[in-house]
C-alpha cells in the first residue's frame, strides 16, 4: 500500500507506522522546530520526544512513529507548530 508524502509516493507495509515506512524511503528529516528551522526527523522512535511530527490528513502534531501509514493518506512535513505562518 502506499500514502503520499509531500506530493511523493511512498510505500509501506501494513501496520508500518509513517516514520518507518519514510526512513525506510530514505527519509530523515520531516520536520523543522519553532525556533531557528532546524530538521527533525526520528529521535526516540518511541512517542517521547515529539521531533517526529508531521501533518496527516490535515492534522497537524502526529508523531510519525506511532501513527500507522495508512493507504492515500496525505502525509506532509511539518513546520514549527504545525502552521508555517505562525512558525517562529
Ligand atoms: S521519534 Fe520521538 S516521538 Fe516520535
Amino acid at each position: 500500500m502506499s500514502f503520499s508524502f509531500d506530493g511523493k509516493e511512498i510505500t509501506a507495509e501494513p501496520g508500518q507506522s509513517v516514520g518507518a515506512a519514510l526512513i525506510a524511503a530514505g527519509y530523515r528529516s520531516w520536520r523543522t522546530t519553532r525556533h531557528g528551522g532546524a530538521p527533525r526527523g526520528v529521535f526516540c522512535g518511541i512517542g517521547v520526544c515529539f521531533d517526529c511530527l508531521v501533518v496527516v490528513n490535515g492534522r497537524p502534531n502526529e508523531r510519525a512513529c506511532l501513527t500507522e501509514a495508512h493507504p492515500g493518506d496525505d502525509v506532509r512535513s511539518q513546520e514549527g507548530a504545525g502552521r508555517g505562518d505562525l512558525a517562529c
